[in-house]
């Protein structure tokens, strides 16, 4: 019998973002608005970001993140194995290279050893995921990027919340790219956000994510005309989009609490059962956006995996894997480039024999109760 239905993510909407979209769609402003304007300023506020601009989506923002640091054809770009793919297609869009590197067993983040060695006189930028929120050892990782002179582009995709100390994730490299698609700490549907302190890197990103146009609409001293200075895209955020992120972006903290609590109970309920592994923490002094609970079945084949998830499904419990392949082996990147699905070890671990459980706001310590047992029930019907 089901008692529960435990989705992995699902949006928190009430009457102020419902109220919030009805209100832009009574006037006749849907993009280039006061909306976006009001969102980046917010998001920055929250961040701590002296610049933030609005993109269609975090895929969007990391595409116009690496134009602005000048990646072109011939380049390479260090990338996480262990990641969703947007972060390597972002570089594929360039037309350079992605070099990935394997995760460190602990963390899940990107095995900063390999960072250092796989930096050649190609090497352009470093790309770095916070791995469900959990932060990368960034001191370590700036002393690395500094001596070869490198940038360094955060995909923040799991981190609103995420910190070192009290410097939120997006500025503890050089540019920062968040997403709001609908499972993600707060969603605007489709949406992201760029933040960062540099002006040059933000001004280009404006202009780029609207076809490289001399003026934005506010600046144009002739209505409708303009110039166009470089290739740019449509890549705007709208104000339908911005509007609900405003809202969402006051739920925030009480999200982060939530997320918090429901991880700290799920993590010590996990902890207990032997057949799990947990990942540890971020440097000293951070703290994790709790993306999610990923649990490491070791030694267990994929199979076996897949219907673990299966059972915690039929009981109502949905879970969800992060990520299911590592980058470089998916098709399109195993063609192009020959990987093997031997190389990276340790993104194949947590590609292959984990599972993600949820600890979203729209969870209730019942709901990690149940999830816990439901798990361990099915532990010993699959043993
Ligand atoms: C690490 C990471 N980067 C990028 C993305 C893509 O974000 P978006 O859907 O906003 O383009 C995701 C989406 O899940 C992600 O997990």
């Amino acid at each position: 019998v089901i008692e529960r239905t435990i989705e992995f993510g699902r949006p928190i909407f009430g009457d102020e973002e419902r109220q919030a979209v009805l209100r832009v769609l009574n006037q006749t402003m849907l993009v280039h608005g006061p909306q976006t304007r009001q969102f980046e300023e917010a998001f920055a506020k929250f961040t701590g970001a002296p610049l933030a601009c609005s993109v269609a989506s975090c895929t969007a923002g990391l595409h116009l993140a690496l134009l602005a640091l000048d990646i072109e054809e011939g380049d390479e770009v260090i990338v996480p194995a262990q990641t969703h793919t947007a972060t390597a297609h972002a570089v594929e869009y360039c037309r350079a290279t992605p070099r990935f590197v394997d995760s460190c067993p602990l963390t899940g983040n990107m095995d900063l050893q390999q960072v250092e060695d796989s930096i050649s006189e190609r090497t352009k930028a470093i790309m770095l995921v916070h791995y469900l929120g959990v932060p990368v050892d960034m001191p370590a990782l700036k002393k690395i990027a500094s001596a070869h002179g490198l940038p360094i582009l955060e995909d923040c995709a799991l981190a609103v919340g995420t910190r070192i100390g009290s410097t939120h994730a997006g500025l503890l490299g050089d540019v920062g790219c968040f997403s709001f698609y609908p499972v993600k700490h707060m969603t605007t549907a489709e949406g992201g956000m760029v933040i960062t302190q540099s002006k040059s890197i933000a001004d280009k990103i404006t202009k780029l994510r609207s076809f490289g146009l001399s003026r934005t609409i506010e600046k144009r001293e002739k209505a409708g005309i303009y110039d166009v200075e470089m290739l740019g895209f449509n890549y705007r955020m709208n104000e339908l989009e911005a509007a609900l992120g405003i809202e969402q972006l006051k739920r925030v903290p009480s999200f982060l609490q939530k997320r918090e609590s429901n991880y700290s109970d799920l993590y010590h309920r996990l902890n207990e059962l032997e057949e799990v592994t947990l990942l540890h923490e971020g440097p000293a002094g951070s703290t994790s956006s709790r993306y999610c609970l990923s649990a490491i079945f070791e030694g267990r084949s994929e199979a076996e995996r897949d219907s673990l998830a299966k059972l915690l499904k039929e009981r109502g419990v949905g879970t969800s894997v992060y990520y299911p392949k590592p980058v470089p082996h998916f098709t399109y990147y195993k063609e192009k480039y020959g990987y093997d699905e031997s190389l990276f070890p340790e993104a194949s671990r947590l590609s292959y024999s984990s599972i993600a459980f949820s600890v979203g706001p729209h969870l209730s310590p019942e709901d990690i109760e149940y999830t816990a047992s439901m798990l361990k029930d099915a532990l010993t019907k699959a043993s």
